[in-house]
């Protein structure tokens, strides 16, 4: 039986305003934006060949499963990593260094925590095994958020507006966190800060893929952070962890300008193939499931097939540098942005037109930040 509205799924998938959206009028919507099935090379975002061909593979499979509303759901986040959701950086992702002071400050945050006593973390379908304990430190966290705003900034060359630093979540025993993409709306440059992990951990690696299709597996070391676009970028570490604990803290932001404005949450629905309902006529794919939003493949090892093909490295990365998934080292000496203006100019634009700032705001934010009066906390203590 065909349906022609999403309401059968409202209750447990969907935010209230997809909900109110018939078949026929997503159809329409998804006319007028142009989306084409299959989605043509200049869909894909980044539009290289191996990009294309990964999610080609992966839109395969998920047109092969079985339970409707899993296939919903892996359209969805399919469709937003790789044709919805525009691309920040050349590469996906990179790996560097963080400052030493907080680095102490951070492990001997969860130090105490352990001392004390952690919490359970809520419940997440995202991860296998028993709950992650969880140290509440919002001072800590804080800190993590502002304090190393200008590390994402330099690596994706743009302004960011801060979301979240989520920790300290600490992993335990055979636990595992199955692949998958975040939340587009607020997590689109972001980085993981690994902080530490018990004496009889063994080395448990992150996989993430890169812009050419590439699967990579990554062993991060305290203190190493990976920068990566989160929600363009599957990760996770589908590996089982051996040992009694592993933290990071996981960190959001997006960019300042012109972003949020125009993010429209329903676009990856709009995406989806009419067809979408339709049950399997071939199982030809290693089978996706599911996990709420997240991603296992259960008749390959470790529950993720790329996992015998992944381009293996290691932190920790090198001081002054960020690591690109090419292999290659680029420098990397993140500063705060000072409040300044770049052309002697720009007070003399702005008296001229106090609304020159938002007209033009592409130049004036970037070079006119005093006389527009955009600095953050930070820079401006600084003068
Ligand atoms: C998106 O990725 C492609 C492929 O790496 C790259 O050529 C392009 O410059 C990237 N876009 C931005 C805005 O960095
Ligand atoms: C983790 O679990 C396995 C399987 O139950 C067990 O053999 C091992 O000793 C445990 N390791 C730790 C550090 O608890």
């Amino acid at each position: 039986m065909k349906i022609t509205s999403l309401l059968w799924l409202c209750a447990f998938t969907l935010p209230q305003y997809v909900c109110s959206e018939t078949e026929e009028e997503r159809i329409a919507a998804r006319l007028e934006r142009g989306y084409q099935w299959p989605p043509s090379d200049s869909d894909y975002k980044p539009n290289t060949p191996g990009w294309k061909k990964l999610f080609e593979h992966r839109l395969r499979q998920v047109e092969e499963m079985e339970d409707k509303s899993s296939r919903f759901e892996a359209y969805v986040q399919t469709l937003s990593a790789s044709i919805v959701q525009p691309n920040f950086t050349e590469h996906g992702f990179g790996l560097a260094r963080a400052p030493d002071d907080l680095m102490d400050a951070l492990r001997q945050g969860i130090y105490d925590g352990l001392k004390a006593g952690p919490r359970e973390e809520a419940h997440y379908p995202a991860i296998a095994g028993k709950r992650p304990w969880f140290i509440d430190r919002p001072d800590l966290m804080t800190r993590v958020l502002k304090e190393l705003q200008h590390f994402p900034e330099a690596w994706s060359n743009m302004e960011l507006t801060p979301e979240i630093a989520y920790g300290f979540r600490l992993y335990r025993n055979q636990s595992n966190l199955y692949m998958h993409v975040d939340k587009p709306e607020t997590h689109v440059i972001s980085f993981i800060l690994h902080i530490d992990s018990s004496e009889d951990a063994e080395p448990w690696p992150i996989l993430i893929e890169d812009y050419h299709g590439t699967t990579h597996e990554v062993i991060l070391k305290s203190g190493d952070m990976l920068f990566y676009e989160s929600s363009k970028c599957f990760h996770g570490r589908p590996h089982t962890f051996h040992g009694s604990w592993y933290s990071s803290v996981f960190v959001h932001y997006y960019p300042k300008y012109g972003y949020k404005e125009t993010f429209n949450d329903r676009e990856k629905v709009w995406a989806l193939p009419n067809h979408w309902q339709d049950d399997p006529k071939t199982h030809h794919e290693a089978p996706i499931v599911m996990h709420g939003t997240t991603f296992e493949e259960p008749s390959c090892p470790n529950g993720w097939c790329q996992t015998k093909w992944t381009k293996k490295w290691s932190g920790p990365g090198k001081d002054g540098y960020w690591i690109a998934p090419s292999g290659e080292s680029f420098l990397f000496q993140p500063k705060q942005q000072a409040c300044e203006d770049y052309s002697e100019k720009c007070s003399e634009w702005v008296a001229w037109d106090t609304n020159e700032c938002n007209r033009n705001s592409d130049y004036m934010l970037i070079h006119c930040k005093k006389s527009c009066n955009v600095c953050s906390d930070n820079s401006e203590a600084e003068l």
